[in-house]
């Protein structure tokens, strides 16, 4: 678990200034959008990773309810405050890396799951963007709440099991680094990173 972390340190760091977190949560189109990407990445992703039984009865099927999350906090959200106008964006096509492996799939399931680490800390910072009624549409940023700590060491613990040979954790190192990049690319297009 050390190796993916310092595998994958600068690109998290990079991941953070390109959401740009106190923009994102800044107001309630941002945040809407940002919704919108999470929940489209973490369906694909959650289809994928359901294909494999065997990954999912190991770290359990009650990480794959993230994308429900994400649709429920949209629906909050659009009750909330609706869209105003023509909004949509143009019809982008969404592709994930190839996970030929396990230790490819725990790569990718590494980042997703890890990302639940840091929206706790998000939310107290930056959010709930302003206008949303009491608690509406966090859920996906609130993790697995008072659980999450517990839940990401199983998570680890599981990992660490399953990745053992160096060829499997260089190949999970490889799979997450590509994740975070794909997961990155597509949360925030090219054409809206500016220099800062
Ligand atoms: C946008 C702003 C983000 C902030 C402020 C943030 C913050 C954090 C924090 C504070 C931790 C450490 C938590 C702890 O050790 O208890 C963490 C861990 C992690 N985050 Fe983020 N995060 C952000 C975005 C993301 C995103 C978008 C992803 C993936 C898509 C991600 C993936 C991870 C992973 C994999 C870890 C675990 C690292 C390890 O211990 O191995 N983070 N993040």
């Amino acid at each position: 678990m050390s190796a993916m972390r310092s595998g994958t340190r600068d690109l998290h760091e990079r991941i953070e200034q390109r959401i740009r977190p106190a923009e994102a949560l800044g107001d309630i189109d941002s945040y809407r959008r940002l919704l919108e990407r999470y929940a489209a990445y973490y369906r694909c992703f959650e289809e994928i990773v359901r294909r494999d039984r065997f990954i999912v009865r190991e770290f359990g099927s009650e990480r794959l309810e993230k994308s429900k999350w994400l649709r429920n906090d949209l629906r909050e959200l659009n009750e909330a405050v609706p869209v105003v106008g023509d909004q949509r964006s143009s019809a982008e096509e969404l592709t994930l890396p190839d996970f030929p492996t396990r230790s490819h799939l725990i790569g990718g399931m590494y980042v997703l799951e890890g990302a639940t680490l840091g929206g706790q800390v998000l939310l107290r910072r930056y959010g709930p963007p302003r206008g949303l009624p009491e608690g509406a549409a966090v859920r996906f940023f609130e993790g697995y709440r008072d659980a999450t700590g517990m839940m990401w060491q199983a998570f680890s613990q599981t990992a660490c099991r399953l990745v053992e040979a160096e060829a499997e954790i260089a190949a999970a190192v490889d799979s997450a680094r590509a994740t975070f990049s794909s997961f990155g690319d597509w949360v925030v297009p090219n054409q809206l990173v500016t220099q800062q």
